[in-house]
């Protein structure tokens, strides 16, 4: 059941965000939006609210803590509780690690990595004081398997992987309920080429989303299923991709 549960989703202006802020108000969940674009939260938010659901919206970059901290006062301070953070904002700019695109793999570190560490500090005072909370991210395939050009954002996604497990692990030892869930997606059609500015990898990769990339509702449909489980039911990991998607 999981009409109106509190669900902060981090990365809400496209793609995958976007596609689970439409899913999750259908089903009466009330949405708490955060993106640097807030031209397409604002939008969002007005279409969700026009369908007879319940999102706001607020500037966030995930790299600034004080940013999360207050994406999740605006959840409390709007709705009384929070049930849920979606941690799913990230960045794809790959290259061959000869090209030395040294600033992209910072910029990978600080949004994949430290916007998972600022939002899970964030939410974690709330989650451990309620004693229930649910903390969703998104790693990648590329987190599970290695692949050339994408070196740095392979490893910000296995990051993902082994914080979340360890969150769980304690989560468990310490009898705060908090449960974990991990995705990783395979070819989902979203925006997230564009972060590429290496002119042949991001030509590569299109090649293979243009043959093989599915709609971002997929990824959805595994959001909404993983919150509806039972509080004493964790179901930690999924894979979901293009089921003709060879790699
Ligand atoms: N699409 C795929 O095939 C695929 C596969 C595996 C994993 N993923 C992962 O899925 C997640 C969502 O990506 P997507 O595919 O839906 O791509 P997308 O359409 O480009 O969405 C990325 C989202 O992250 C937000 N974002 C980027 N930098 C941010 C920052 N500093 N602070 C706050 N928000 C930020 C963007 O919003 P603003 O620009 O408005 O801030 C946007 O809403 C990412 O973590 C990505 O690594 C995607």
């Amino acid at each position: 059941m999981i009409k109106d549960k509190v669900v902060i989703i981090t990365g809400a202006s496209s793609g995958i965000g976007e596609a689970t802020a439409r899913r999750l108000a259908r089903e009466g969940v009330k949405v708490v939006l955060g993106a640097r674009r807030t031209d397409k939260l604002k939008q969002l938010a007005a279409e969700i609210t026009k369908e007879g659901g319940h999102a706001v919206y607020q500037a966030l970059d995930v790299t600034n803590q004080s940013e999360n901290d207050a994406i999740v006062k605006l959840a409390l301070d709007t709705f009384g509780n929070l049930d849920v953070i979606f941690l799913n904002a990230g960045i794809m700019p790959n290259s061959p690690l000869s090209a030395l695109k040294t600033d992209e793999w910072h910029q990978m570190v600080d949004v994949n990595i430290k916007g998972v560490l600022n939002g899970v500090a964030a939410v974690l005072p709330v989650f451990t004081q309620q004693k229930s909370g649910h903390v969703i991210a998104t790693s990648s395939v590329a987190g599970l398997k290695a692949y050339p050009n994408g070196a740095v954002y392979g490893g910000t996604k296995w990051f993902v992987r082994d914080f979340m497990e360890v969150l769980r692990m304690e989560s468990a030892q310490e009898g705060t309920n908090i449960r974990t869930a991990i995705i990783y997606p395979a070819a989902i059609n979203t925006e997230l080429l564009k972060t590429i500015s290496q002119h042949q990898t991001r030509e590569s990769m299109q090649g293979i989303y243009d043959t093989y990339g599915i709609s971002p509702d997929r990824i959805a449909d595994i959001i909404a299923f993983a919150i509806g489980q039972p509080g004493d039911t964790t179901i930690n990991e999924f894979t979901v991709g293009p089921s003709n998607q060879p790699w």
